[in-house]
């Protein structure tokens, strides 16, 4: 079929961009059936403007990092009060990279060594937890709280030596950890914090955004979190220096910090004399790091500025999904099976997702829960690893545990979660709590 729009490059670009709505209008969205439509724990909400960017960064044919991850790494980090920001392609990236931008020579003494110990715990995902391994590190674990599921910050005290040097932990599920006795306890022993603010987009504590604590913090823009651009991570801190290392690795250890296609930023691009390299060695070729490539595309930036649009109400969406979903298991009696989620004190949680631990003693276990959840289209997940140390990928791995980890091992037997995204709507819950009290009807006998 011959093409009959308009004739102009700009015309037919703009032509393509409100092709994109029209599509996604055509296409249409399912209605949800209860009981038929699965409704799974975590998704995306993507929408005509996220399209548009996406095709308007596709038709640029930049293909790298560009004006879109530019845009992307100056708005971002606002939202934390925070200075900077790097993108990545993931949150692993973005744990790896903080991490490693802590060993790296150029901190001198303050640079962490291998065999430097981390304090961080074992309820969590694991790529929180292997940057300190993948540097030949050793993570020190101790035991959570039941109803936060975050680390239990009276145990770290004890688990401080003279080789400890950082503690590197997530904000599980949104809910922030006491980051009042963290930080304390990095000030008293002088450690680096790097604070996983993965699942915990807009999260606050005393009123300041989590990730504004710590030295380094990192985000995740997988589909399943709070805003996403398919794959994607990002690095924010507001120590310069910092980011500069954090950009190295990311950018396959460069010295130089120029952005894709650009070249003599310096202004002294053939001047430096650096390692054992001839006085004037080409900057963008001088490589003061082993370095990766973990640089996104444009085309994902531009799907995170439509996002990063949304965020603010997609966090109120997963606060007041969260609060109903409390409210209904109570007025329903759920809690006498379940230990419910309780934000942290002095916190403002931005839920990732509603955990639910059954009490001891009852007549049904979680898988026999999860079974009945599954079968009823409620899709339900585990605390992700569960107890990272009893994980095949830990054997073998140099690591201290400080006490107990009675709690993880119970997360590990006795958890599960459920969804609060925003793709979650009245219908959608009031369905979720009416299979909650069906089970607890079928399986508590
Ligand atoms: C706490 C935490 N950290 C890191 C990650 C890794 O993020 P990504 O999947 O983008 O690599 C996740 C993933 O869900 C996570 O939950």
């Amino acid at each position: 079929m011959a093409w009959e729009g308009a004739g102009s490059a700009a015309e037919i670009r703009e032509e393509i961009l409100k092709l994109g709505q029209r599509y996604l209008d055509a296409k249409g969205v399912a209605p949800f059936v209860p009981g038929e439509t699965y409704i799974p724990c975590a998704g995306k909400v993507i929408e005509g403007e996220e399209l548009r960017l996406l095709l308007d960064a596709s038709l640029d044919l930049w293909l790298t990092a560009g004006r879109y991850a530019e845009q992307f790494e100056r708005e971002l980090p606002k939202r934390f009060g925070l200075a900077e920001s790097r993108l990545t392609v993931s949150g692993s990236a973005a744990n790896l990279l903080a991490f490693t931008a802590l060993t790296s020579w150029k901190l001198r003494n303050k640079a962490i060594a291998p065999g430097s110990e981390v304090l961080t715990v074992a309820a969590g995902f694991p790529t929180t937890v292997a940057p300190i391994v993948q540097n030949n590190c050793v993570p020190v674990f101790v035991d959570v709280d039941l109803e936060t599921f975050n680390v239990d910050a009276s145990r770290l005290e004890a688990a401080v030596t003279d080789k400890t040097r950082a503690v590197m932990i997530a904000h599980t599920l949104g809910n922030p950890f006491d980051l009042g006795a963290v930080t304390e306890l990095c000030k008293k022993h002088n450690l680096y914090l790097v604070e996983d603010c993965c699942d915990a987009f807009g999260a606050t504590y005393d009123g300041k955004p989590v990730g504004s604590f710590g030295d380094l913090a990192t985000l995740s823009f997988y589909p399943a979190h709070h805003i996403t651009m398919g794959e994607g991570g990002a690095i924010m801190s507001n120590r310069a220096s910092l980011m500069k290392l954090v950009e190295s690795y990311r950018d396959w250890g460069r010295d130089c910090w120029c952005a894709p296609g650009m070249a003599d930023t310096c202004g002294k691009r053939f001047q430096h004399k650096l390692g054992d390299l001839p006085y004037g060695y080409d900057h963008k070729f001088t490589f003061s790091h082993l370095g990766y490539n973990m640089k996104a595309t444009d085309m994902q930036a531009a799907v995170g500025i439509a996002q990063l649009d949304k965020v603010d109400f997609f966090i109120q969406r997963r606060r007041e999904n969260f609060a109903r979903l409390t409210e209904d298991f109570i007025r329903e009696g759920l809690d006498e099976y379940f230990i419910l989620p309780k934000a942290t004190p002095r916190s403002e949680p931005s839920w990732f997702g509603y955990l639910l631990t059954l009490k001891d003693g009852l007549k049904f276990t979680r898988r026999d829960a999860v079974d009945y959840l599954d079968q009823h289209k409620v899709g339900t997940r585990q605390l992700f690893a569960g107890n990272l140390i009893r994980q095949p990928a830990f054997k073998g791995v140099n690591y201290r545990v400080v006490g107990d980890l009675t709690n993880t091992d119970k997360i590990m037997n006795d958890s599960f979660w459920i969804g609060v995204w925003p793709g979650i709507d009245d219908e959608r819950r009031a369905y979720m709590v009416q299979t909650f009290k069906t089970m607890i009807a079928e399986l508590n006998r």
